[in-house]
């Protein structure tokens, strides 16, 4: 069975779908797992990184999107979505790269998700518009060691549809305060997620983006996250029960560099190393892989 890992931030920018497509690289290419990667996010971002906006504009019209997963969740007139066929397979430009695949985004996911908050108010209380996507790839957790969903930076009701597939999930973050702001509030709304559905999500942690090493916020702000993961640590047991846990620092960043702003680009840039550059990136990229896959063994 797969495990599930939503990337997830309030804060838009700081990211997160850059870190998604390098996980899967990295699980594949470096780590040899089968990655399945699920774009929940309507700017489509993910998707083109990952096929190009070609191949995306024939999946878009045949209908093998989420948008139809959802909107055929809403209308039962519609045909029903076809999980298989949605699948991309060998979604990555790098020819080095063969064990990913996508189901892609769509722009009209942004009027479906309206209409499914609206499908929510109609059943107050019932987890059903909660549950399409996790009920429609089911068949497909069997053929993959990850499933990483890049969520659109909110928590309204496809991200929420993610949460309730995913085993754990982690917040890519620049540091600085802006980015970081928002992340207690994110753990406790995912808490409250959790209370309502019976759902837990595993936090395993924020992942550092775009990271100046010559920057003293950037250091200051990493200093910031840690020590509150330490003061915390050092609490007697009863006080720690009290408070939520502060949220551990992945600790190997994600420098900023204009290869992996480059990254986004669908195209065939030949080894991980040429694509996202061999001055550290390579190797930050790589370690984070393989804590978070640690994380998983330890965690879930
Ligand atoms: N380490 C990095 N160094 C330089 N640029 C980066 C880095 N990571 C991401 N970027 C760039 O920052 C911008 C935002 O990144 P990305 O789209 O991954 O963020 P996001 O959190 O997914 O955004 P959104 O909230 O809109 O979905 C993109 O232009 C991307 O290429
Ligand atoms: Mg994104």
């Amino acid at each position: 069975m797969a495990t599930v890992i939503a990337t997830i931030n309030l804060k838009g920018g700081v990211g997160k779908s850059t870190t998604t497509a390098a996980l899967a690289e990295f699980m594949s290419a470096e780590f040899g797992y089968r990655v399945l990667l699920v774009d929940l996010d309507p700017q489509t971002n993910l998707t083109t990184m990952m096929i190009g906006e070609q191949r995306w504009q024939i999946v878009n019209d045949e209908g093998s999107t989420v948008n139809s997963l959802f909107a055929s969740a809403l209308d039962a007139g519609l045909p029903e979505f076809d999980v298989e066929k949605a699948v991309q397979h060998g979604a990555s430009p790098l020819e080095s790269v063969r064990g990913v695949d996508l189901i892609a985004s769509s722009l009209d996911l942004m009027e479906t998700q309206e209409e499914m908050n609206a499908w929510q108010y109609e059943v107050p209380g019932s987890l059903e518009p909660l549950l399409v996507l996790r009920a429609a790839l089911a068949g497909l957790q069997s053929s993959y060691d990850f499933i990483l969903l890049d969520c659109a930076p909110n928590l309204g009701i496809v991200t929420a549809n993610g949460l309730m597939m995913a085993d754990a999930y982690v917040v890519p973050a620049i540091p600085d305060v802006l980015s970081t702001y928002g992340i207690p509030q994110l753990q406790r709304r995912v808490q409250r997620f959790t209370d309502r559905t019976g759902h837990g999500v595993t936090p395993l942690g924020v992942i550092i983006t775009k990271y100046r090493s010559s920057s003293t916020l950037h250091r200051a702000t990493i200093e910031r996250l840690q020590s509150a993961v330490f003061e915390y640590e050092s609490l007697p047991a009863c006080e720690r029960e009290a408070r939520p846990r502060p949220p551990t620092v992945i600790p190997h960043w994600i420098p900023e560099s204009n290869q992996i702003a480059q990254s986004a680009d669908f195209f065939d840039f030949g080894t991980l190393r040429q694509k996202y550059g061999n001055h550290g990136q390579f190797d930050a990229l790589r370690n984070m892989t393989e804590h978070i896959i640690a994380g998983v063994g330890v965690y879930l």
